[in-house]
């Protein structure tokens, strides 16, 4: 389908030797003077860029809309920001000294091999370095490893409603994607399979646990999920949320199995969701193969070094951890006592079932952003019964226990 949102210039990109057309035509223009005044005659068609057949077919949208770009519309700040997950308990005070220091060092390029994280990585999960490559965050490893396998009219498998930047990278390269719903508000493994063997996936998308309901299946499930992943397929898992999950949620690390790559970040436990650092763990021949695509120098230095101290700060994410969890049962708490049901969480999020439609949570949201309270919700049906709010300092959740009740009532007026 032609995107209505992209003018496409007439496709010509040559010399003419008739200066009439210049005025017709807003994309011509004549060549520079020749020395002495005289005029070449020839006049080029400046065609703008020519974009792939694909790029045209594409609307022009991102996977979210940020929290900036709405406070920009609003003309005014949140006053808690809850909508993005990320980690309002913030970095480790070692990885702000460590991006500090590297900062006066941001004349050089980082290091194209993220080397020292990498190492780092090695000796914490106990694997070859050559099992490990650093990017843009897991969205910037999403992108490279769709750009590695899928091509047009190849098929990928993924939930409805799961995480949407995944389904962006596909299309962005003409991939196919097919879904599977949600079943009792967690995904669906043995659906998933079962959808790409049927339609010979190339690529299965499962996030453990999952965003946008926070939902979990323990290593057992996921193992025999990996076990089951259909001949010439990968399995990509998204591991973004495993700090947050209970002991023995991650299946085994192996390496050496080429249906699956790991993926995991440093925005969400670590805190550093603005300093884009991800990492993917998977069979050698699978990550030397980013080599063909990534972006080489593409991470800061600044980001490295803050990555690595945070990875070494065990007891600083220790911390976010029991005070994650803390706020999740507070955000439980906070719904239940405006009468509705949070879902159990294995994520820094709580995604709390409104109790009506879709239309009654998309209320409740707005209202609660009239209050300068931002969070998000489910896109799809059912989940979109459901608001998602992060976890933060009890300052934040101050905010939203005040809010709630009143944006509730507001929702329920506007739906009656
Ligand atoms: C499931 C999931 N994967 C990946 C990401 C993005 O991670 P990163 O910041 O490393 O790109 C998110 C962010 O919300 C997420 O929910």
């Amino acid at each position: 389908m032609p995107n209505p949102n992209v003018t496409i210039p007439p496709a010509a990109d040559h010399i003419r030797a008739d200066s009439r057309s210049q005025h017709a035509n807003p994309h011509v223009a004549s060549c520079h003077p020749l020395p002495g005044g005289a005029n070449c005659g020839l006049v080029r068609i400046m065609t703008g860029p020519r974009f792939t057949k694909l790029a045209n077919s594409l609307p022009a949208s991102v996977p979210f809309v940020g929290p900036e770009t709405q406070e920009r519309e609003r003309g005014r700040p949140f006053r808690a920001r809850l909508g993005a997950n990320e980690s309002l308990f913030g970095p480790s005070p070692k990885a702000i000294a460590a991006m500090q220091d590297a900062v006066a060092d941001t004349w050089m390029y980082g290091d194209a091999q993220s080397y020292d994280l990498r190492k780092a990585l090695e000796q914490k999960f106990h694997i070859g370095m050559d099992n490990i490559v650093v990017g843009g965050g897991i969205d910037g490893l999403l992108g490279s490893l769709v750009r590695l396998i899928i091509g047009p009219g190849d098929a990928v498998v993924t939930s409805e409603g799961a995480y949407p930047t995944f389904n962006y990278h596909v299309s962005g390269y003409g991939g196919v994607l097919h879904t599977v719903p949600f079943r009792d508000d967690h995904e669906d493994p043995d659906a998933l399979i079962a959808k790409a063997a049927e339609v010979d996936a190339k690529l299965i998308y499962i996030a453990n646990p999952d965003n946008p309901m926070g939902t979990w299946h323990d290593a057992a499930r996921m193992q025999a999920m990996i076990d089951a992943v259909p001949d010439g397929a990968l399995l990509i898992l998204d591991e973004a949320y495993i700090e947050f999950a209970p002991e023995g949620t991650a299946p085994a690390l192996n390496v050496d199995d080429p249906r699956v790559i790991r993926m995991r970040t440093f925005s969400k436990a670590h805190g550093m969701a603005g300093a884009r650092v991800g990492y993917a763990m998977g069979a050698e021949p699978l990550i030397t193969a980013f080599n063909k695509v990534r972006d080489h120098f593409g991470m800061s230095r600044t980001s490295q070094a803050g990555a690595l101290a945070a990875l070494q700060d065990e007891s600083w994410l220790a911390d976010v951890q029991s005070k994650v969890a803390a706020a999740r049962d507070r955000l439980t708490k906070i719904a239940a006592d405006n009468g509705l049901t949070a879902l159990p969480s294995a994520t820094n999020f709580v995604t709390i079932d409104c109790g009506g439609s879709g239309d009654f949570a998309r209320a409740v949201l707005t209202e609660l952003g009239n209050r300068d309270v931002f969070v998000r919700m489910p896109f799809v049906a059912p989940g979109n019964r459901c608001i998602r709010v992060s976890t933060g300092p009890d300052a934040a959740l101050d905010i939203f226990a005040e809010e709630l009740p009143k944006a509730l009532a507001a929702a329920r007026e506007t739906a009656m």
